[in-house]
């Protein structure tokens, strides 16, 4: 198990290329199991999690082979074979789940383990569940496993989500573009996730509208094709290295960045005061002036502030000027990078889903330990920023959601390493 050693170095100057969206791949690969024909995705993370999600199509008979070093992924599910998506796999990653929709759109008939529990949230799938029911599936939950048969195939239905779910919401996408009729699926989610998923279908012969709105209408089709498609901007990353040089000053360029994919957060590091200038190959990003601002952050669905950044603005706020307040109203347990911080000299006070950042001047490097993706990579923001050395150990959090960090971060003036774990 490695570790990665940061010591903070100053400002960060220099060019990041950000990536095809982890969250939009791992929902654009089930969506080969839909059709018989070729679905070919470009601009592929190299990521652990997708990799995860290759073994999980292949052992179901589908192939995937990565092409250009990983970034380009050939998929057919013309051979599917089985229909069983095994508990060693979907235990290692949630969007496992998502094998659910498309199997028993194109097949009529799906076993899937249910996911299990996560460090942020006991993160159930009912709302999955009750998609399929709607849809017209017997389901049998037994030995961890959730049994689900189609007699007749899928009938389109109105689904009407009493919480955004963007899981729920994807598989109940896929399973409408095979459906009989109609589906509307109301307070659906709106990430630039869910409208790349919608656009790839599209490509494949699906009929749909209104994705990136709260309703998405459905009509089913008989059959869909192949297609090839790019993944959209990863916006997590993007956010995420948006925030180093805000933390540490310096001015980054980053590469493919686009801000219609942030929501409120671009809103959220101008108040603090970081400024984000669109370019003909991105967006630049530098403070303002020196040191930022305490903002106040609530965490909410798209187009709001992104969960999935929320750790990494607790790291820039424990340096700001003043008192912020976080709240997270996605998951009920995504604070755990908050006694990391602490220790490197933040003073962060966890009140429930309220956490209350007092910013310091510095912060001091420390050995600090990853608990989940987003917390990994919060510290090593807040490594950059610090005085010293910082050690983060259990960094294979870090390599399920990030292509290369340390390449990207050194490249622009950081002082960061891979180290085998002491
Ligand atoms: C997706 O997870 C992302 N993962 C998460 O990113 C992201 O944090 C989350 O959406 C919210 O934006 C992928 O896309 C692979 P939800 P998902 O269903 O779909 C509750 C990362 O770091 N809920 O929108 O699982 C759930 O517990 C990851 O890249 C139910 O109650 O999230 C949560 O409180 C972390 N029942 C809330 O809804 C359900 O059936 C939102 O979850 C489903 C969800």
């Amino acid at each position: 198990m490695d570790s990665i050693l940061v010591r903070g170095n100053g400002p960060l100057n220099g060019v990041i290329p950000i990536a095809g969206a982890k969250n939009a791949c791992l929902a654009l690969m089930p969506a080969t199991l839909l059709s018989d024909e070729p679905l070919t995705l470009t601009n592929a993370p190299r990521l652990s999690d997708i990799r995860t999600m290759t073994l999980l199509l292949q052992s179901l008979g589908a192939e995937v082979t990565g092409l250009q070093d990983g970034k380009v992924l050939a998929m057919s599910s013309h051979d599917l074979n089985n229909l069983t998506a095994d508990y060693d796999i979907v235990r290692k990653m949630r969007a496992s789940f998502l094998v659910l929709g498309p199997l028993l759109a194109r097949a009529g008939r799906a076993v899937v383990s249910l996911p299990g529990g996560c460090a942020i949230g006991a993160r159930p799938v009912d709302l999955h569940l009750k998609a399929m029911e709607a849809l017209g599936a017997d389901l049998d939950l037994r030995e961890g496993y959730v049994h689900a048969e189609a007699k007749g195939g899928l009938k389109g239905a109105v689904i009407d989500f009493p919480i955004v779910s963007v899981g729920a919401t994807e598989n109940a996408l896929m399973a409408a573009t095979l459906a009989k009729g109609t589906t509307e699926i109301r307070n659906a989610a709106r990430e630039p996730e869910i409208v790349d998923l919608a656009q790839c279908l599209r490509k494949m012969g699906a009929q749909i509208e209104g994705e990136g709105s709260p309703t998405i209408r459905i009509e089913g089709v008989d059959r869909l094709t192949g297609a090839t498609h790019p993944v959209v901007t990863d916006r997590i990353e993007l956010g995420t290295y948006m925030l180093a040089p805000a933390i540490c000053g310096g001015e980054v360029e980053l590469l493919g960045g686009r801000i219609d994919l942030l929501g409120r957060f671009c809103e959220k590091l101008d108040a603090a005061g970081v400024s984000v200038e669109e370019t003909e190959r991105g967006m630049k990003v530098k403070r303002k002036n020196g040191r930022v601002s305490a903002v106040d952050v609530v965490t909410e669905p798209f187009p709001g502030f992104p969960t999935d950044l929320q750790a990494q603005m607790m790291a820039l706020l424990a340096t700001a000027d003043g008192v912020s307040v976080l709240e997270e109203r996605i998951f009920e347990n995504r604070f755990m990078h908050a006694p990391e911080l602490n220790r490197m000299g933040a003073q962060i006070e966890v009140h429930g889903g309220h956490a209350t950042v007092t910013g310091v001047e510095k912060l001091r490097g420390a050995r600090v330990m990853a608990t989940d993706l987003r917390a990994s990579v919060s510290l090593i923001l807040a490594a950059l920023a610090a005085e010293g050395e910082t050690l983060v150990g259990r960094v294979y959090h870090l390599d399920r959601g990030y292509e290369r960090v340390e390449e990207k971060l050194s490249a622009c003036g950081a002082l960061i390493e891979r180290v085998p774990s002491p």
